[in-house]
């Protein structure tokens, strides 16, 4: 039976990308009975024998030197081959021999002329970059990527000189072309590049692309977007694509008299040639190649003003700008509140935000034109969420984050991603927030951003935060919950030891410091240890947190009033036998920022802080009191305590959980039930905490609750104590659902608890609740417009669940129709729900059918048959049989290929899986999704082991305690 609980961001071996937090998938079930535990042990030492090897290709293919300020020297060969030729496209020998280009030449401005063919699915153009000669020589390198660069010129300046190019050669590997000079220019020299290129309007979502989108009169429109980050702007133009060099750019675009062109500044003018326009645009602001960016589409805009005079912009295709209007509103909003936030003006004069049909991530920073998947954008008020809305909020407040951070400041070089991603990350909340004080932003960023964080972050193919990097690949992969989430998480830390006042205080003398320019992360600890007025320094603790993997587990032990506090790295899977790609420089210590609570007699907390210095620390509490650990949820860490404080802190809860706060309680349930998980902890204390939860009416422990007991779930889904297990969690959420029902009233957070438990109940086939789901679905089918939008997501999934090929057909008809962004996501999803093998196989088939599912949905059609145990072994089958075409679709868009390895495989539990798991990509290169491999095989081990550890122990609890 097919049992997927859909409401839950996150779960234990959930795949992790922004996107995929908000098209949530769920417990996936084994498809065997667990094997015995010799066997598995057998197999896993055999597998680690393989992993082991795969880790020795992958620590070579990574080996690369890095100078003291973070730039490469040498350049890295990418896969296993061992010697590199370095043989140009003619046959020569292609004489630069580094990944990274030439420090020698620096791109000053770019003056860039584009002619798009949509029909024809080409483009031409011309570009000249003004340089600057930094270093004498005679040759020059840039990137470009399958463009055919023709009538290439070099002239010195002021004069205009010709500077004769003897040899021109390409490398397609690393993507450069090389230019032989007659002679050298010096130092100080500048000079002019000139290109002609042509290139394909290519369909991978990447570079410059064509996308479509069908109209309400069933007409197909076309348009072509970019997508750069992180190195395809060389595959719309010839440029120097590395972060670090920066220009000013010009553009002219020739369009369609129907259609507009876009760019990151505004238009200056328009002219006619031959029976087309020709738009040009003021020149940029100094910036980086991956936030160039331009559009040329038909869509129709609206626009609004920032106190501060910025035009906003929301454009969208015709038949949906309706749903434009809180885009507009929170991007207007937003802006204002970081002018004041970071106290340096937004500098460009207009900030455009689109909806692309076509686009691989959730959203695009680029500078004053910001690219939005259409679910990250369009909001309906009558039929989306207020949890599709959040997700537009979030995501236009994280791409305005990047203006500053990133846009303005860039890191150096990709390796500092993190500045990037977990700054915008963090800073998302506080925009957020501004908008929107109900959503109780602080207070979901246990769920959905530190949680996750610390899930991932605990197992031994993690990585630090800050990863040696170099070729695309490679910069691909960092794009991962550690730069997003732990980035985030450790920010939220920081800023919690330094206080408010100085942290923004620091934060805003780096942007202004960095400005136009590019910083490293020692750049940022700098003004912050400057800024902090305890005298904090900065790096020293954070370098602990940035460049070791992992965390601690706190563990707190008490002898009277004597409290001791010590520190050692936690692992989810201790008996991991991965290699591990990154040793720690610091014996995984930390510097950890303990906060404690010590509880009085009326049950208040007095709250103390206290270092652990990258050892333990002592502190004196009077005995009788409960003291608890990361007291309101801001450290990077979990906290272990003895049992009888365990046993304390579950008596508190069962007595009045409220005398703790709503994400203290979350935090012990998600610490319990993790650190059971490893073995530091016996499985039955977590159990017995979650007793309490019959009278918890808060979302956040709930679902804290939830993606734990879904874990287990997933571990004993084909075992007779399911049925057990499923009954005691129906009984546990019980008072909650009649509490709830399905009333259409209640702050958001209330309703995602009704919506999340709802969820669980239909899943588990809850009488009630299913009749009531399908009662609704069937109401839904008779008139479409009747349906509480808050609940759809649920309604749907039950309709498919428990309906037949007549109910899915009906949904996949509606699928095709609807034109809320945010609802046909939902029915996208609920088709991946049937119980139908025929119905699940057709569905897959449909992924590869774009005129069905577009390719940006691909990797969620497969998610969601993979979380469907009656399509996980189909969808497994179907990413094997496809497994080159998918490579070549997404083997250069970040998130896509980690996604489908992680999410098709993550669930497995059983040494066979494992064994046709790791043996297909030994067959079968990853590229870009190879540390997916080595985490989805990790997670499998431990779901292996989790049921050696803890299936007995479940099995005996769950019998004495139900009735
Ligand atoms: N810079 C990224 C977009 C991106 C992702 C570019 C991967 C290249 C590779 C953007 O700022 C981003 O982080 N987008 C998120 C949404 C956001 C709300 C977290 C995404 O696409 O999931
Ligand atoms: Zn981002």
């Amino acid at each position: 039976m097919a049992d997927d609980i859909e409401d839950v961001s996150f779960l234990p071996g959930d795949t992790l990308n922004r996107k995929s937090l908000y098209e949530p998938s769920l417990p996936q079930r084994c498809r065997q009975l667990i094997c015995t535990k010799g066997k598995a042990t057998a197999i896993i030492v055999g597998m680690g024998i393989f992993i082991l090897l795969v880790a020795l290709i992958a620590a070579f293919a990574r080996s690369g030197s890095r100078t003291c300020d973070g730039q490469t020297t040498e350049s890295v060969t990418p896969t296993a081959a061992p010697v590199e030729d370095y043989i140009a496209t003619n046959g020569e020998k292609f004489p630069w021999r580094n990944i990274r280009l030439p420090p020698s030449i620096s791109p000053l401005e770019y003056d860039i002329y584009l002619h798009p063919n949509l029909t024809q699915r080409k483009f031409s153009g011309d570009v000249k970059i003004k340089c600057q000669v930094l270093e004498k020589t005679d040759f020059v390198v840039l990137h470009s990527r399958d463009l055919v660069v023709t009538q290439v010129s070099v002239k010195t300046l002021p004069d205009n000189d010709e500077k004769k190019i003897t040899n021109q050669l390409e490398y397609t590997k690393n993507e450069q072309i090389y230019l032989k000079l007659e002679s050298s220019v010096s130092s100080g020299d500048k000079i002019h590049i000139k290109m002609h290129f042509e290139g394909k309007l290519n369909k991978k979502l990447s570079g410059f692309y064509l996308g479509t989108y069908t109209d309400s009169h069933q007409v197909i429109r076309y348009l072509a977007s970019t997508q750069f980050e992180p190195t395809a702007a060389r595959q719309a133009f010839p440029c120097f694509d590395e972060p670090a060099m920066k220009a000013n750019f010009s553009m002219s675009i020739v369009r369609d008299k129907d259609y507009k062109a876009l760019f990151n500044m505004p238009l200056i003018s328009s002219t006619p040639t031959n029976g087309l326009m020709r738009d040009k645009f003021q020149q940029s602001v100094k910036m980086s190649t991956y936030l160039v960016a331009f559009i040329v589409c038909d869509f129709d805009s609206i626009t609004n003003k920032t106190k501060a005079g910025t035009n906003v912009t929301v454009w969208a295709p015709k038949d949906q700008i309706s749903q434009a209007h809180y885009a507009l509103q929170v991007a207007v909003n937003v802006l204002d509140c970081y002018n004041k936030l970071f106290d340096i003006p937004y500098p460009l004069p207009k900030q455009d935000l689109v909806a692309i049909p076509d686009f691989s991530s959730g959203a695009m920073e680029n500078w004053g034109l910001i690219t939005y998947r259409m679910t990250a954008v369009l909001y309906d008020p009558v039929h989306s969420s207020t949890r599709d809305k959040e997700w537009v909020a979030i995501v236009v407040a994280h791409e305005l984050a990047h203006q500053w951070f990133g846009n303005l400041v860039t890191m150096k070089w990709w390796d500092d991603l993190w500045l990037n991603e977990g700054f915008a990350t963090f800073v998302e909340y506080l925009g957020t927030e501004s908008l929107n004080e109900t959503w109780k932003m602080e207070q979901q960023f246990f769920e959905l951003t530190l949680s996750p964080a610390l899930t991932y972050d605990s197992v031994k193919s993690s990585h630090p935060i800050a990863t040696p990097v170099h070729n695309p690949d490679q910069i691909n992969d960092l794009f991962d919950s550690i730069s997003y989430f732990k980035g985030a998480s450790v920010i939220r830390m920081l800023k919690t030891f330094l206080g408010e006042a100085d942290f923004n205080k620091g934060i805003s003398s780096y942007l202004r410091k960095y400005s136009y320019s590019n910083a490293v992360t020692a750049d940022l600890w700098q003004s912050l240890s400057e800024s902090s007025s305890q005298k904090i320094d900065v790096k020293a603790v954070m370098d602990t947190w940035t460049l070791q993997m992992g965390y601690p587990v706190i563990s707190i032990s008490r002898q009277g009033s004597r409290v001791t506090l010590s520190q050692s790295r936690y692992l989810s899977f201790p008996h991991s036998v991965i290699k591990e790609e990154f040793q720690s420089p610091y014996g995984y210590k930390w510097y950890v920022p303990f906060v404690y609570g010590e509880m009085e007699e009326g049950g208040n907390f007095i709250e103390n802080k206290v270092w652990l210095n990258m050892t333990q620390a002592v502190v004196n509490v009077d005995s009788n009191k409960l003291v608890i650990g990361n007291y309101g949820n801001t450290g990077y860490y979990r906290v272990n305590y003895d049992l009888s404080t365990w046993q304390k802190i579950t008596q508190h809860l069962m007595k009045n959980h409220k005398v703790f706060s709503d994400g203290d309680r979350a935090g012990f349930i998600s610490d319990a039930f993790e650190l059971s998980r490893s073995g530091l902890l016996n499985i039955t204390i977590p159990l017995e905490m979650t007793k309490y939860l019959e009278n918890e009416e808060d979302f956040l422990p709930w679902s804290s609750a939830i993606s734990a007991l879904t874990y287990i779930k997933q571990r004993i889904y084909d075992r007779d104590v399911v049925t057990i297990f499923k009954k005691y969690v129906l009984k546990l959420m019980k008072k909650q659902m009649t509490r709830l029902g399905w009333k259409k009233e209640g702050d958001y957070l209330t309703r995602r608890l009704q919506s999340l438990l709802i969820s669980v109940a239909v899943s588990y086939g809850d009488v009630n609740t299913v009749k009531e789901a399908t009662d609704r679905f069937n109401q839904w089918m008779q008139n479409t417009d009747n349906i509480d939008p808050e609940l759809q997501g649920r309604i749907f999934d039950a309709g498919i669940m428990y309906g037949s090929e007549k109910e899915w057909t009906f949904v996949k008809s509606q699928y095709l129709t609807v034109l809320v962004p945010s609802k046909r996501s939902q029915l996208m999803k609920a088709l991946a729900k049937s119980r139908d093998d025929s119905l699940l196989s057709r569905y897959l088939q449909y992924a590869l059918d774009n005129k069905i599912i577009k390719q940006q949905d691909i990797s969620t059609v497969i998610k969601f048959v993979s979380g469907n145990v009656d399509g996980r072994l189909l969808a497994w089958r179907f990413v094997q049989r496809n497994w080159s075409k998918l490579r070549k679709w997404f083997g250069d868009v970040s998130f896509t290929l980690t996604d489908i390895i992680k999410d098709s495989t993550s669930e497995f539990s059983t040494p066979f899986d494992l064994e046709e798991v790791q043996q297909f990509f030994k067959e079968h290169d990853a590229g870009p999704g190879t540390r997916a491999v080595q985490i989805a095989s990790e997670n499998i081990q431990m779901n292996i082991q989790w049921l050696e550890q803890n299936g007995q122990t479940v099995q005996h609890w769950l019998q004495r305690n139900s009735e």
